[in-house]
């Protein structure tokens, strides 16, 4: 999608295929839907005069076959009451529009942009806003459903009419698409099956970001360097499988040489059978969701380096499946991290930490300024927060509040829970230095809890996305959940 602002004389000579007016539910029109409405002779005043449409937010109608205007179609776009409105109002404003968008056939879209929003939801954040989300909307899975191909009709270009502050909108539109196209290839990996996005597909839509973008560099460790390395842990979730655990590094130098770089580790697991401790059959093809952490790293570094920011960020992949078979590991085995720490593997379906707490380790190399994972990790997660918020656990508040103050503004929320010792006792063992499950319930604090012992030195915080990267209910697919947080939270510390 590409994407122009406009100042013409007037918004009724423009000419695209649909016009979007948005109404406040004050029913105040901007100049430009003042002059649509007496292009319209008053259609867009009689129905709000009469009630037929309040400015809701998320309210749409589409005026059909209008004339006296450059475009053939008008939709009013509610947008909310101005005094009360916040961030995730005008996130769900825009996911509507863009729903009731892709309902049409209109590939060139035209918005009136000289509307003012309140304190609370700033002009220009307002319209990167509405970028990502119709570019998010743009998204169609089609990799295996070729029939799917035929008959879409994605937005081309949009152009906003009349915004004020040209250079700032400017960039917040670019950015806002920036972030779209994240989200969409987060989606897009998701929504790819198991027999297709496998460990080495993850590396090598690693590898292609690293020639794409000049200031990212690619390197891959597959089952022998871990082995040197001593991630007995990880390899010991991929044990099972035939396709071969990848270990994959992701560098993107946007800031000073000297700036400690920020750390993004993702969970991988290409498939979640469970391994031994198999999973039951009902929904376990959501199992291919599982590498949705690592999804959300690939879409963020494409969107960062896409928007240059100036940042230093290290993106860290451990991807594996986990399959049951005769060498699996199995309840009771007890494997060695490249920490040190031994671990009884008490149950083989807490397999994200297993491949979490070695790259958590590997990390400390690079003195982060700060390391933040993001895992489909726990169904208490889901249990706990359901499909809203993400869960965020974190040794450090200040990183906390940075994760969720991002979230807020990113439309994209998490909610904290607590890690306090007193947890830590329920992943004990006789048996090893830990145990990869808790005995006693909040099973996504102790699995943080386990994490946590992993990161001990630098500024931690783990994201559980097992709510929230894929619509549940509903329609099947990838969200492409966190990366508006954490682009959002990039944007912020490289500004
Ligand atoms: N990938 C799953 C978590 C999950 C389950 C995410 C359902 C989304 C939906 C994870 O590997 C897992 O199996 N976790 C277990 C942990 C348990 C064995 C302690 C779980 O949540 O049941
Ligand atoms: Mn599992
Ligand atoms: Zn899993």
């Amino acid at each position: 999608m590409r994407a122009f602002l406009k100042n013409p004389g007037s918004v009724t000579e423009f000419s695209a295929d649909l016009l979007i007016v948005p109404i406040f539910a004050d029913k105040k029109l901007s100049k430009a839907s003042r002059d649509t409405d007496r292009a319209l002779k008053k259609q867009i005043s009689r129905l709000l005069d009469a009630g037929d449409f309040n400015g809701k937010k998320g309210e749409t109608l589409l005026l059909p076959g209008v004339q006296n205007l450059g475009t053939k179609h008008v939709m009013l776009w509610g947008c909310g009451d101005k005094g009360s409105l916040q961030r995730q109002h005008w996130v769900n404003a825009c996911h509507q529009l863009s729903r009731a968008l892709s309902a049409t056939k209109a590939k060139h879209i035209a918005i009136a942009a000289d509307f003012k929003t309140p304190k609370t939801v700033p002009n220009s954040w307002a319209l990167q806003q509405i970028s990502t989300q119709l570019t998010r909307g743009n998204y169609r899975y089609t990799t295996t459903k070729k029939s799917a191909a035929k008959g879409l009709c994605p937005i081309e270009k949009i152009s906003f009419l009349g915004a004020s502050d040209t250079a700032n909108s400017k960039h917040a539109i670019a950015q806002g698409i920036a972030i779209g196209d994240g989200i969409n290839i987060a989606r897009d990996l998701g929504d790819l099956p198991g027999n297709i996005c496998t460990p080495k597909y993850l590396s090598s839509e690693a590898r292609k970001l690293g020639r794409k973008f000049e200031r990212i560099s690619t390197q891959v460790l597959g089952e022998k360097q871990m082995g040197e390395l001593g991630m007995g842990s990880l390899l010991s979730v991929g044990h099972g499988s035939k396709e071969e655990s990848q270990f994959i590094i992701m560098q993107y130098k946007g800031g000073k040489k000297s700036a400690q770089p920020h750390v993004l580790v993702g969970k991988g697991i290409t498939f979640d059978t469970g391994g031994i401790s198999l999973k039951p059959g009902a929904k376990m093809d959501e199992m291919k969701f599982d590498m949705c952490g690592a999804a959300s790293v690939l879409g963020t570094m494409h969107a960062l380096a896409t928007m240059n920011l100036p940042v230093n960020v290290i993106g860290v992949i451990a991807a594996a499946e986990n399959m049951p078979a005769g060498n699996a590991t199995k309840p009771g085995d007890v494997v060695t991290s490249m920490a040190g720490k031994t671990i009884e593997v008490l149950n083989t379906d807490a397999e994200g930490r297993l491949v979490l707490c070695d790259a958590l380790h590997y990390v400390k190399r690079f003195k982060p300024a700060s390391v933040v994972d993001m895992a489909t990790l726990t169904g208490a997660c889901i249990v706990a927060l359901g499909h809203h918020a993400s869960g965020l656990l974190s040794n450090d508040d200040s990183l906390a509040d940075e994760l969720l103050a991002a979230g807020i503004a990113s439309g994209d929320r998490a909610w904290r829970l607590p890690i306090w010792d007193e947890y830590q006792e329920q992943i004990k063992t006789p048996y090893a230095d830990l145990a990869n499950i808790g005995a006693g319930g909040a099973g996504t604090i102790t699995a943080a809890c386990f994490l946590s012992q992993f990161a001990e030195d630098y500024r931690w915080a783990h994201l559980d996305i097992a709510g929230t990267a894929w619509n549940q209910p509903g329609p099947k697919g990838a969200s492409g959940r966190p990366v508006a947080l954490l682009c959002q939270y990039l944007q912020t510390i490289g500004s």
